[in-house]
């Protein structure tokens, strides 16, 4: 049985506490946490099991910004974040700047031509600040497993091939995105949304449905896309992207492979991202 989480600030102290206490288990976030978050922990502590050692990290990276993005106003909560993992996390690793980047990052993770590509496009150097971040937290807590969101389906691909490449001791798992009764998939930047653009926001989740189902049905990969974008676009969205990829390595879609279609768009000055497997 879990109770209230020990709160960790530095490096030493959450290498120390991860160590030589079973199976274990990470689940990485920027805080601001909501029921997707809290059901990566609850599949983080499955994973460490009761005799094992589950952690969340809570640290908004500067890294994974770029110029006139929401690093300053991104939702921070620490004392709220602890309630919501009581009972579900051993410790929660919260370390400020200056102790995860002591000094200028200078080395960092050489990533694949897909990793420029959606997400990469639109946010510069947002895989490279993410691959870092990850890559240090992954050496400091030493987890067995590792559990990141699906809706960054993106995100989550880039990591697990990270792992993979560089033969990562933590096994890299993915869990479903989780949805508001309307479809909207829960996201901290969701707080951002006036009354009128959260009424909105299901839309994309519901264009991206009629996009897979119009595939399933035999439409063309770029008409289908073309119809749901065009649809966002005409709801007041301003669309970044609405594409059919390849699921495993997201490089062009092919009939008869598993599928996934992401879409990035804006709602006023907030930027939602969401995806749907065929
Ligand atoms: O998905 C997130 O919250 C972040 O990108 C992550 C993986 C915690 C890295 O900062």
């Amino acid at each position: 049985m879990r109770g209230a989480p020990v709160l960790i600030r530095d490096i030493a102290g959450m290498r120390a506490f991860m160590s030589g206490r079973g199976p274990s288990a990470l689940v990485p976030t920027m805080g601001a946490l909501h029921a997707g978050h809290l059901a990566l922990m609850r599949r983080g502590a499955q994973l460490a099991g009761d005799g094992g050692v589950a952690a969340a990290s809570i640290f908004v990276n500067p890294l994974q910004f770029g110029a006139g993005e929401d690093f300053d106003r991104y939702p921070r909560d620490l004392d709220a974040d602890l309630k919501k993992l009581h009972g579900l996390a051993d410790a929660v690793f919260a370390p400020d700047a200056a102790e995860m980047y002591s000094r200028p990052q200078r080395y960092g993770i050489s990533l694949p031509p897909m990793a420029a590509e959606l997400e990469g496009k639109f946010r510069p150097g947002f895989f490279e600040g993410v691959a870092a971040v990850v890559c240090k937290l992954l050496n400091i807590a030493a987890p067995d497993f590792a559990v990141f969101g699906a809706k960054d389906y993106q995100q989550a691909r880039v990591i697990g091939g990270m792992a993979r490449d560089l033969n990562f001791r933590t096994t890299i798992e993915v869990e479903s995105t989780v949805r508001e009764p309307d479809g909207l998939a829960l996201s901290s930047r969701n707080e951002y949304l006036s009354a009128a653009e959260r009424a909105e926001a299901p839309r994309m989740f519901s264009e991206l449905q009629r996009a897979a189902g119009a595939i399933r049905d035999g439409a063309d990969f770029a008409d289908a896309c073309g119809r749901g974008e065009r649809a966002l676009r005409e709801s007041g969205w301003r669309m970044d992207y609405f594409e059919a990829r390849n699921a495993s390595d997201l490089s062009a879609p092919l009939r008869g492979k598993p599928v996934v279609i992401l879409a990035a768009g804006r709602l006023g000055g907030t930027r939602l991202i969401d995806n749907v497997e065929v």
